[in-house]
């Protein structure tokens, strides 16, 4: 965890001079799209489909969802460095803009299935199944309202937001997520986030 704090904060150092375009742009662009392309993009990816380490994907987030999140960032109820300084420089209406926007983003395509350890699959999905992640997050992990969209997210920010809740570094709009990871090992979590960024889709 430690290990993990100090590595973002090197990150965001390195990113100062990058952030501070990032503000200002949020500031002199003019409609949304044209300011999450100036902005956000350059973590989240080209129509909120992340490559970058870390950084999740936001298309196709329930817009319910994104606005809660952003919301926390800016009070500083989820702590991210990088974000909590971007949305410190929204308004209300730029909260809910950007929100209605990544909702309508088309999700991440899924993932090729070749070379995935069947293996890693089948633990993942036995662990969801057990933890009855899909009553909240759905059969197909699309998400709904306040309840994020999990299916196809990159696998890293996965495993690494799984970890926060557990550990309680990451504090929900509620406490469900810290409440449901109780008891899963370490090694169960990386099979979980494995089996999430591939596209699953729940046992009927
Ligand atoms: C400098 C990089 C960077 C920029 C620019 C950026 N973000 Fe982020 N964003 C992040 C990171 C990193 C996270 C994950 C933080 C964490 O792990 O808690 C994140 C998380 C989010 C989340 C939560 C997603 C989830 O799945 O919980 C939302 C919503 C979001 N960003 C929206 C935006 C919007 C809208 C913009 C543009 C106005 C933007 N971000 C610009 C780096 C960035
Ligand atoms: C009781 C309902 C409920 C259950 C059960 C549940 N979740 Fe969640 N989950 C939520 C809510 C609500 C959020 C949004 C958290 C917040 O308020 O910030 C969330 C957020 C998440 C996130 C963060 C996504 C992001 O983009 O940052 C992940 C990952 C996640 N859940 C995985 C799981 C997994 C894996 C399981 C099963 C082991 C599970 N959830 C079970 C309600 C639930």
């Amino acid at each position: 965890m430690r290990k993990g704090r100090l590595g973002l904060g090197h990150r965001a150092a390195h990113l100062g001079a990058a952030l501070w375009f990032c503000i200002s742009g949020l500031a002199f662009a003019q409609s949304v799209p044209e300011r999450f392309k100036a902005v956000c993009q350059s973590c989240h990816g080209e129509g909120g489909v992340s490559h970058t380490e870390l950084t999740p994907s936001l298309a196709g987030q329930p817009s319910f969802y994104a606005v809660t999140q952003i919301f926390l960032f800016r009070e500083g109820r989820r702590s991210n460095p990088l974000m909590t300084a971007i949305a410190k420089g929204m308004s209300d209406s730029d909260l809910r803009g950007f929100s209605d926007y990544i909702g309508k983003l088309p999700p991440p395509p899924a993932t090729s299935m070749e070379g995935l350890s069947a293996q890693r699959m089948s633990r993942g999905a036995l662990l969801a199944q057990e933890h009855r992640c899909a009553s909240c997050h759905g059969a197909d992990f699309s998400g709904s309202k306040q309840v994020a969209r999990l299916a196809n997210q990159r696998e890293d920010y996965l495993l690494q937001t799984l970890k926060g809740f557990q550990s309680g570094d990451r504090l929900g709009y509620t406490t469900a997520m810290n409440e449901t990871l109780v008891g899963i090992s370490a090694e169960g979590l990386q099979d979980i986030a494995y089996y999430l960024a591939h596209a699953p889709r729940a046992k009927p």
